[in-house]
């Protein structure tokens, strides 16, 4: 027998789950409200494909990066080519900007998207193998504004998305000409410690120390304490930079935390790096999102020098944030349902739900062959406003049955009467609230 069909029913693979009904109305909401803020401040959707060349998140996210050394879904394809399920989208939207001309338009390009990524990652709660991200990338502009925008569209999401207890957290990375001053004071102040220190933090300690910050494991972060602080080596533009940012959010009101420890986990960061962590998230899962500005990311990958900025917020970690708080979205409400009692009802039934989903409500057909009772307690569960019922007696008076589910109440209607009949107790008792799923 082939592995596949050891008799068991197939079920998901580890990390990858379902979004089931009671959920999706809540997904819903943010990617309307991403839409909106986004559309609101000048962005436009970009949609770039889930499969990659392999080289592209290589050369982009970086080969010493945990992402690209560990947590990759890539395989060889048909025609032999290395190809990768992304693990992010940053990479993919800079080469969309160049491949589809956007760098020739008006400048800097404002971007959005949303949808899966993957990384191989150990499962727990708030971490997938595929999760779902909201982002944002403006390309073809240095100026700290522009940081300041991105960060400010990130927060409002958040506060629109109804996520309290979050804090903002802000780094600058330095940049290219400061940095290497940066990396090794880190190394001086790390190599005495390498042979207490983790296999990974000695593989940072060479490729890239400023990653060497973000390790968790208990046995490498008590030599965290004193290390060199980023902000002790910025040169006089990233300090100008900084300045400005830290400036502007003070203007707009967008509380932040200084974090000379933040470095995040891919490599084309440079200048402001943020994060929006989550106090009731547990530890390694807190952050709701992040970015920064990523001025090398284009040469890196083989184009011109472009200047650009962009965060990605984690839906599946803001959705357990809005669960946990009580916080998610209605279920959309079904306005009728129209039920047939008998098998001789179904077409009358069918032509009802037709008539009155034309007057713009939602109508269920219920014309399955449970009880009426059952079909009765789906459409309490269902929370319909009415309930219209066709057995053998109304097909012989050519009469239905209309039921006022909140005011329990049924009578006798010819069905011409009925879209008035239902408008008039779903206008008394239809809220406004749900509707997304
Ligand atoms: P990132 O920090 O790797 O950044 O991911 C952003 C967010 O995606 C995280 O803060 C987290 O909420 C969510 N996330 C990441 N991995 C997982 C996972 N395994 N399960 C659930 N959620 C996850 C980036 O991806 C950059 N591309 C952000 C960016 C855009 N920087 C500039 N532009």
């Amino acid at each position: 027998m082939p592995p596949n069909q050891t008799g068991a029913p197939p079920r998901t693979l580890p990390g990858m789950r379902d979004l089931l009904p009671d959920e999706t109305p809540t997904w819903a909401r943010l990617e309307r409200l991403a839409r909106l803020a986004s559309l609101q401040r000048g962005f436009a959707r970009i949609e770039t494909p889930v499969l990659e060349p392999t080289e592209l998140f290589t050369r982009g996210v970086g080969e010493a990066t945990d992402i690209v050394a560990k947590e990759m879904f890539t395989f060889t394809d048909r025609g032999k080519r290395s190809v990768t399920l992304r693990p992010e989208a940053t990479a993919s939207v800079v080469r969309a900007y160049f491949q589809g001309g956007l760098n020739q338009g008006p400048q800097p390009a404002r971007l959005w998207y949303q949808g899966p990524m993957f990384r191989s990652e150990r499962p727990q709660a708030g971490r997938y193998r595929q999760f779902f991200q909201y982002g944002v990338e403006a390309i073809g502009d240095a100026s700290p504004w522009l940081d300041v925008e991105i960060i400010e569209l990130a927060a409002e999401w958040l506060k629109l998305c109804g996520v309290t207890g979050v804090s903002l957290q802000l780094n600058s990375l330095g940049d290219a000409q400061c940095r290497p001053a940066y990396r090794e004071a880190l190394r001086e102040h790390f190599r005495p410690h390498l042979a207490e220190m983790c296999d990974d933090d000695r593989r940072r300690f060479e490729q890239n120390p400023l990653r060497l910050l973000d390790c968790k494991k208990p046995t490498c972060t008590p030599f965290h304490a004193g290390a060199p602080s980023p902000m002790d080596y910025l040169c006089d533009e990233c300090k100008e930079h900084h300045a400005t940012v830290e400036g502007g959010l003070k203007a707009l009101g967008i509380e932040y935390q200084a974090n000379p420890r933040l470095v995040r986990g891919l490599d084309y960061y440079t200048r402001t790096a943020f994060e929006f962590w989550h106090v009731d998230l547990e530890g390694a899962q807190n952050a709701l999102g992040g970015g920064g500005r990523y001025d090398g990311l284009a040469e890196t990958l083989g184009f011109a020098a472009t200047p650009a900025v962009g965060f990605a917020m984690g839906n599946d970690r803001v959705v357990l944030a809005l669960q946990r708080a009580g916080a998610t979205a209605p279920l959309p409400r079904l306005a009728v349902h129209v039920i047939p009692t008998v098998a001789e009802a179904a077409p009358t039934a069918a032509t009802i739900a037709r008539e009155l989903r034309a007057q713009g409500w939602s109508v269920v057909l219920d014309a399955g062959s449970r009880s009426l009772k059952a079909k009765m307690r789906a459409a309490q569960k269902m929370a319909a406003g009415a309930v219209v019922i066709i057995g053998e007696d109304e097909l012989k008076s050519g009469l239905v049955q209309l039921r006022d589910m909140a005011a329990a109440e049924q009578r006798e209607v010819a069905p011409e009467a009925l879209p008035q009949a239902v408008d008039r107790i779903l206008e008394a008792t239809a809220p406004a609230e749900g509707g997304e799923g």
